[in-house]
């Protein structure tokens, strides 16, 4: 190295692969099942040689024009219209994430609302819709609305029924919300939004490809989906319970006029006409790829068998939970997210905080929200439920003080 931070000369492919070997021994341990968010771990060797080899195989493919690559342009087809048939109908398009999806049902919202004269659309969601919804509200000059829920976590139809004004472009509903796992009254919200002339989002970026096949459980789900009249755009991550690796999620819009808006047609340039249906200029074939092997080696079947066995982890997460005096799963879940906090019917004093250490140091990694522990449970985690239960027993009798972690989620890399 010189004293610059560009690397002077180019190292040999060993030496380089040994360094990032090595390194990242050091990184999260998601296959032990003692992490919960980040990777949805399925614990199939099968598929995850399947993905590493699509990965492979469509490494350098640019899906930035589909047409000159016929295998994407019918996988990405096929992809959306699985989506379609999961959802109930639709029109729409890949992307690369649950926030990129969010981006473009927001803007698409606003466009819509901006045609029809509305010059300051505005938002209007409950405090616990995710993040990514302040994110494109800030960079698409959209105003947020933000309701408070119940205190079964759930967002409040009338409040969002008062929060609706003449700007509103967009109302969101969770399906589940990250925080807490439950769903949003979908049908209610939706009903609100039709009868004002009002757009309806549904972020099932975390339950939209769980959801179908929990209910084939038998498990009781709140219709959520383009079944509900007045839902009129829909986020589902296949990167998240669909079970493919990063950088994929879908959107759809139930009228395909609708989605027309979020297509980007341009042709003011000497470079002959650019057209885009996402925010990515250049896209990446791997995920588009790897989401349609993923949805075939699966097949319906398959996304059973994973639900089955992450409706098992949930119910032998809860079930230790529920043993152990001082905590509960609070609000109580729709899904297999949750949030564990201090038991208020209890006498037996716990700093939740303090648990979290306590568990990290036993080698689990629990996300930290303000008002608990998050649990987010993969397949993977269905092994590890009742070492999880007597860990946390164990965490609640020596809990002793906090270290005073922070509640994060995301991160920043310095970019000075
Ligand atoms: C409910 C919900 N919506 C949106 C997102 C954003 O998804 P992504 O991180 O893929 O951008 C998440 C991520 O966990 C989520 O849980």
């Amino acid at each position: 190295m010189t004293d610059t931070d560009f690397p002077a000369e180019g190292r040999g492919v060993d030496e380089l692969l040994d360094e990032m070997r090595v390194e990242r021994q050091g990184d999260l341990d998601w296959r032990g099942g003692k992490a919960f968010s980040l990777v949805y771990n399925t614990d199939d060797p099968e598929l995850e040689k399947l993905q590493h080899e699509v990965a492979g195989m469509f490494l350098h493919e640019n899906a930035l024009n589909p047409f000159r690559y016929a295998t994407l342009l019918r996988m990405e087809g096929e992809v959306v219209a699985a989506a379609r048939s999961l959802f109930g109908a639709g029109a729409g398009s890949l992307s690369s994430g649950g926030t990129e999806s969010i981006f473009l049902a927001v803007q698409t919202a606003r466009d819509h609302a901006r045609a029809r004269g509305v010059m300051a659309p505005e938002l209007v969601c409950a405090r616990t819709a995710h993040p990514a919804f302040a994110k494109a509200c800030k960079y698409l000059d959209v105003t947020q609305r933000f309701t408070e829920v119940g205190s079964d976590g759930r967002a409040d139809p009338d409040a969002i029924a008062a929060a609706i004004g003449p700007d509103t472009a967009l109302v969101v509903a969770s399906a589940p919300g990250y925080p807490f796992g439950v769903i949003d009254p979908v049908t209610e919200i939706a009903a609100i939004a039709a009868e004002r002339d009002v757009l309806c989002h549904v972020d099932a970026c975390l339950g939209g490809w769980l959801l179908p096949f929990w209910e084939q459980l038998g498990q009781e789900v709140p219709p959520w989906d383009f079944r509900v009249e007045g839902v009129t755009s829909l986020s589902a991550d296949i990167h998240k319970y669909g079970y493919c690796y990063k950088g994929i999620s879908t959107i759809n819009y139930r009228d395909p006029e609708l989605y027309q808006r979020q297509v980007f047609m341009y042709d003011d340039w000497p470079g002959g006409l650019y057209a885009s249906a996402s925010a990515a200029g250049t896209r990446p074939a791997p995920p588009i790829a790897g989401a349609w092997a993923t949805i075939n080696h699966l097949g319906s079947n398959g996304y059973l068998r994973l639900a089955r066995r992450v409706l098992a982890a949930t119910e032998g997460f809860l079930a230790a939970v529920d043993q152990v005096d001082g905590v509960r799963a609070e609000p109580s879940p729709d899904m297999s997210v949750f949030q564990i906090a201090v038991d208020p019917d209890s006498d037996r004093p716990v700093d939740i905080e303090a648990v979290g250490d306590r568990m990290d140091e036993r080698g689990w990694n629990m996300d930290r929200q303000q008002g608990g522990l998050h649990v987010m449970l993969s397949p993977g985690h269905d092994k590890v439920a009742e070492l999880f239960g007597s860990d946390l027993q164990a965490s609640v009798a020596d809990q002793g003080s906090a270290s005073g972690k922070e509640h994060t989620y995301g991160g920043v890399v310095d970019g000075a």
